[in-house]
């Protein structure tokens, strides 16, 4: 294999139905980016592309929901997730969208090219079909008993509960979404790729790289769950699968028999890539082709891994059935982030929102991105705690890279007003930092090109450790006034590590590079000459404080939600026994209850408590009639500090059931209690 002339880089296509979470940004977007900034630091000649995947049965299902149109849904959530990969400086060369005419036009010649060659098979099944609406029902548009977990919410083509992949005439009991009805089954045309006829070359060329004998990668360099999962695949044998779906929102199908049906999502969004570098193409002066078309092109497929038989099987036999164009080089997929604890869920709202994350900690991208590179899941799941994000942060960036820098810097300018000693004679220890130098920019290049960020940050941060070690051994702060000549050496070569990891931090740590580098003077130069001039030290982080932390669990508690009961509010914070004994809560009468004279939402009562009478104010006018409560039984607490309410002290408060709805009830005792009598 011949080196890569160019490369294309590309990032699963985000669906438009949502905002971004850290599972996605661990999971794709910053690996991608690293990868993309690397090559790009070393020269080469790379497209970086992404864009929204706005079509599929997800989106107009969330549009019924929220009674909107795709369109509406799609432009709303392309626009947040566009800003949120902007300011978290995610530097795609073009960011496109699948409804745009452009994507359109290319999802559609590609279909009609490969129908042309006769790439695709006709099938007639049967699929279930809503009477009263008169459609066919999208997967996603049935729901019922999960035959896996028995999950009475399952869709028709997965259970979002134990997250096995269903087919709708799998589910137990299924009804449509739109009608509520059951469906019935009726027979529909589609068009689906034979992919049991392309078994023997992807078998090849995932196990070995080569296509018709011919080497095309290195497989040893995929990742292990990769061509695991591909194997598998594989061996169970492929199945010819539907590119085609009865719906109304997509890239309508183009050809003879197609009306009122659209391209299946997944068809059309990985061609998405392809009409992306088309654009980018017409508003840049290049030549498309040569990015999908060349052989001395490498392409390479960042995704999760519930994304990889789509790209590691699919996509590659729609490229080759099509013909001209190159397969992917690698397709480094991510296993999934877990976050405190517990699956991201984006129903649950389990999640720490991308834009959220940047609103509560604003110029702090580089700390999210080193956390994230930090705990990777590259090999196997890995999880975010919002404590280890402040660890790393604190111990890691501020107190060895940051702090490092920071002496580095300032002593410069206190010993030799900002000018770059020369150096002396080289100790042994000056001479081992240096060939440590030297060796970690060729190790993580290394780690880099074989895809491994997680080693090859950890590598770059060892580096940034041995320079804040090597300043806590040598101690130049006290060498100063004993021996002016080795500080020198020492400062020299402290100036030179930093410069080095203003470099090797390029693709992990672009913002913090950027300002290294302002602060080194040293845009350009691999080594410090003597007398260069530096500027002024800046701090390059800041701790990581107790509170803001506990915000961020908090609000991730307070937010979640119940999936078996998701109008419930989540549970407050724990208390102890003894607390809850301080409320004094008594069974009373209801003596007396009137409107209160200036508000309308409000009853005065008086209630007899087993101790005394007392007036209490509720806010319970629109749920009552005053005459219909003289009499009733209810809770009170009868120890809360008084208050005034419009006037009117309130001794107490009368404990109130509400329900979703938000309708009120008294808490009454099941059968008649003496006034006073203690609920505990
Ligand atoms: N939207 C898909 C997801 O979020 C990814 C699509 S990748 C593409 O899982 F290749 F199809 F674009
Ligand atoms: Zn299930």
């Amino acid at each position: 294999m011949k080196e890569a002339k160019r490369h294309t880089i590309t990032a699963a296509l985000p669906y438009a139905n949502g905002p971004l979470h850290l599972g996605h940004i661990a999971g794709c977007y910053l690996p991608a980016d690293i990868y993309s900034r690397y090559l790009k630091a070393k020269g080469k000649e790379v497209l970086f592309v992404c864009g929204s995947d706005e079509h599929g049965a997800a989106i107009t299902l969330r549009a019924k929901k929220e009674d909107t149109t795709p369109q509406k849904i799609v432009d709303k959530n392309h626009a947040i997730i566009e800003k949120a990969f902007n300011d978290f400086g995610i530097e795609f060369d073009i960011y496109h969208r699948t409804s745009s005419e452009l994507h359109h036009e290319t999802a559609s010649e590609f279909f009609k090219d490969m129908h042309g060659k006769g790439a695709f098979i006709e099938k007639t099944t049967e699929q279930y079909y809503d009477e009263e609406n008169n459609q066919f029902l999208a997967d996603r548009y049935i729901v019922g008993t999960c035959p896996k977990c028995a999950f009475d919410g399952a869709y028709g083509d997965q259970c979002e509960k134990c997250g096995s992949t269903l087919s709708p005439t799998e589910l137990i009991k299924p009804k449509s979404t739109i009608s509520g009805n059951v469906p019935i089954l009726k027979e529909t045309t589609h068009w689906f790729l034979p992919m049991n006829d392309h078994e023997k070359w992807l078998k090849e060329w995932i196990e070995t790289g080569k296509l018709d004998g011919v080497q095309q990668h290195d497989a040893s360099t995929w990742r292990k769950q990769v061509i695991g999962q591909c194997k598998s695949w594989i061996d169970n044998g492929l199945l010819p699968r539907s590119i085609t779906r009865d719906l109304d929102w997509g890239i309508k199908v183009p050809v003879e028999g197609g009306e009122g049906k659209v391209l299946y999502v997944w068809f059309d969004a990985p061609i998405g890539y392809i009409s992306a570098t088309k654009q980018w193409a017409l508003d840049n002066n290049k030549d498309w082709e040569d990015y999908w078309k060349k052989e001395d092109t490498e392409l390479v497929h960042f995704i999760g891994k519930d994304n990889i038989v789509f790209h590691a099987i699919i996509f590659p036999i729609i490229l080759k059935s099509h013909g001209d164009y190159i397969l992917p080089t690698n397709v480094p997929a991510n296993e999934f982030l877990n976050l405190e604890g517990d699956k991201i869920s984006t129903s649950r709202n389990w999640a720490v929102w991308l834009h959220e994350y940047l609103e509560d900690f604003p110029n702090k991208e580089d700390e999210l991105r080193y956390v994230l590179t930090s705990i990777a899941p590259e090999t196997k799941d890995s999880e975010f705690t919002w404590k280890d994000y402040q660890t790393r942060v604190n111990s890691e960036l501020v107190a060895i890279f940051g702090n490092f820098i920071n002496r580095s810097v300032v002593l410069t300018h206190k010993y030799y007003d900002g000018k770059v000693p020369a150096q002396g004679v080289l100790s042994d220890y000056d001479k081992e930092v240096l060939a440590a130098i030297e060796a970690t920019k060729l190790n993580v290049d290394e780690l880099l090109a074989a895809y491994k960020f997680r080693d090859a940050q950890t590598e770059a941060m060892t580096l940034a450790r041995l320079g804040n070690k090597y300043l806590a051994d040598t101690e130049p702060w006290k060498l100063i006034k004993t021996d002016e000549e080795t500080v020198k050496t020492i400062m020299n070569i402290a100036l030179q590590l930093s410069n080095a990891l203003s470099e090797i931090f390029i693709p992990f740590l672009p913002n913090t590079s950027q300002k290294l580098k302002g602060m080194l003077n040293s845009n350009g130069l691999t080594t410090l000459p003597a007398e260069h001039q530096i500027n002024k030290a800046e701090l390059l982080y800041q701790k990581i404080e107790d509170d803001a932390i506990e915000i961020q669990i908090e609000k991730l508690k307070a937010t979640a939600v119940n999936q078996s009961n998701p109008k419930a509010k989540p549970m407050k914070d724990e208390i102890t026994f003894d607390e809850f004994t301080k409320m004094d809560i008594r069974i009373s009468t209801i003596l007396t209850a009137e409107k209160h004279p200036d508000a309308d939402k409000l009853i005065k009562m008086t209630v007899d408590t087993g101790i005394d009478e007392r007036t209490i104010v509720s806010g319970i006018a629109k749920h009552y009639k005053p005459e219909d409560i003289i009499g009733k039984q209810v809770s009170v607490l009868i120890n809360l500090a008084p208050r005034k309410i419009r006037g009117i002290e309130s001794q107490g408060m009368i404990l109130m059931a509400e329900n979703n709805e938000g309708s009120l009830a008294f808490v009454s005792p099941e059968k008649v209690i003496d006034n006073g009598g203690e609920v505990r």
